[in-house]
């Protein structure tokens, strides 16, 4: 399918990618919580920040950054269909992640103007993407569909493609994922922990994000 592209993402899918070694895949429940949250992550050094459109108050916190956090690249993940995409770019989402990937998913990300990292989990989806000219992929859930070996094993293969493991990613093994050549990035929840959020624990997410950023790619 030939994607045609009507607005121009302010960042691009590697550029989302490199930033920093670990996109931090975030869950809001409550909007209070996202503007202080948003502020950690870039004391310690993260401003990709991925807020998940899994709650009724997702986009509502991602509004609540793209406003009051000049300084964070706020992203949607969990865009599963065109309407999370327009919803995410009106909030004011600058990218978007998606668990899997589907043409229209894509037409839409491009239509809004997003960046997308697709998610993909075999050799087939991959293909898919590519067709629709995807090269920088999210690989979900990465731990559970094969971890590292699997991203080796496409290496041959699809050696033109990039990717950010996410799902079962954590700070102990990052580094062994981080360590490959295809791999630009991984994503995880671990640096916003649901009980630092309930207990407003701002200084323990920086400190996650600090310790994400002296994470080394190869
Ligand atoms: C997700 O979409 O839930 C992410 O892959 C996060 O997975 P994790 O909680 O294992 O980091």
């Amino acid at each position: 399918m030939a994607v045609n592209t009507t607005k121009t993402p302010p960042f691009s899918a590697l550029q989302v990618m490199q930033d920093a070694p670990v996109i931090p895949v975030i869950v809001l429940n409550d909007v209070a919580h996202a503007v202080p949250m948003a502020r950690a992550l870039v004391a310690g050094g993260i401003r990709m920040l991925e807020v998940t459109l899994r709650t009724s108050q997702a986009l509502a916190c991602i509004e609540a950054i793209a406003k009051e956090v000049p300084e964070a690249i706020v992203g949607a993940g969990t865009v599963r269909n065109a309407a999370d995409a327009k919803a995410a770019a009106n909030a004011g989402a600058k990218f978007a992640v998606s668990p899997g990937y589907t043409p229209s998913v894509g037409q839409a990300c491009h239509d809004e103007g997003l960046s997308l990292l697709p998610g993909v989990a075999t050799g087939s989806e991959i293909m898919m993407a590519q067709e629709d000219g995807y090269t920088e992929l999210k690989f979900f859930p990465a731990m559970q569909a094969g971890g590292p070996a699997m991203l080796k094993a496409w290496g041959g293969p699809f050696f033109d493609v990039r990717f950010c493991p996410t799902g079962g990613v954590t700070a102990q093994n990052a580094s062994e994922f981080l360590s490959l050549s295809n791999v630009a990035c991984v994503g995880g929840s671990w640096l916003v922990p649901a009980e630092a959020l309930a207990k407003g624990d701002w200084a323990r997410i920086e400190k996650l994000a600090r310790e994400a950023c002296q994470l080394k790619l190869r």
